[in-house]
């Protein structure tokens, strides 16, 4: 299996003090930064949006992995991948039949690209674009918020996607999202999942180094 890569999600972090709470996180052996955008429109929260990107970019190294729960999210991936975004994902539900345009955008932007799709998407939806993805997202709840409960069907989607993946043969991550803890989290991995999505398991445990150790090495 490829490295497993960990990813918290600063969704759960104290906005206030979010520089140091990305320190913490890669002094910890997070991987990768999981910047949660949500708009208040296709989703029912607001989070933070290319400020936030552009001045985490100034104080960590680490990989920005920006998930863009907004609508028309064409408008804004430029400007993402600008503000120093690594990789930028994006919602099938967001962009439907614009998605492959979407995708082929962000590359040009100099951004890795992603596809996501929500836990009432099939798979087959976004079969045509995995070829040109770096990453695809299955989202294991709804977005908008922390927190919430594993949604076990997304286990069957991750071996469908790994599927597609191992069939073309390229190096493409394949990322879950949503309610993954030590409890769970072997069973993503043998699922085909190499980036872990994580934000409560992280930030609502008393030693973030040593739940991100207990994330990687399950
Ligand atoms: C949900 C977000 C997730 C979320 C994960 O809309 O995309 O990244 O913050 O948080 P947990 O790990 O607590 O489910
Ligand atoms: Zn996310």
């Amino acid at each position: 299996m490829k490295n497993c890569k960990i990813a918290p999600s600063i969704l759960s972090a104290n906005f206030a003090k979010m520089g140091e709470e990305v320190r913490s996180l890669q002094a910890c052996g997070a991987d990768v930064v999981h910047c949660d955008v949500m708009d208040g429109v296709f989703v029912n929260n607001i989070t933070f949006g290319l400020k936030m990107v552009e001045d985490l970019r100034k104080i960590t190294s680490l990989p920005l992995d920006c998930h863009l729960m907004i609508v028309h999210p064409e408008k804004y991936v430029e400007r993402f991948a600008k503000a120093g975004a690594d990789i930028i994902t994006v919602h099938y539900e967001a962009c439907q039949d614009n998605l492959k345009e979407v995708l082929q955008l962000i590359k040009a932007s100099g951004a890795k690209c992603g596809a996501v799709i929500n836990p009432d998407t099939p798979v087959e939806k976004i079969a045509d674009v995995i070829p040109m993805c770096d990453m695809v997202l299955v989202m294991s709840v709804f977005p908008g918020f922390g927190g919430q409960k594993f949604i076990v069907g997304a286990l069957d989607k991750l071996r469908e996607v790994k599927a597609i993946v191992d069939a073309c043969g390229k190096e493409i991550d394949i990322e879950i999202d949503g309610g993954v803890c030590e409890e769970n989290v072997a069973l993503v991995k043998a699922a085909g999942a190499n980036v872990i999505v994580a934000g409560s398991a992280v930030f609502k445990a008393k030693d973030r180094a040593a739940a991100i150790a207990a994330l990687k090495e399950a």
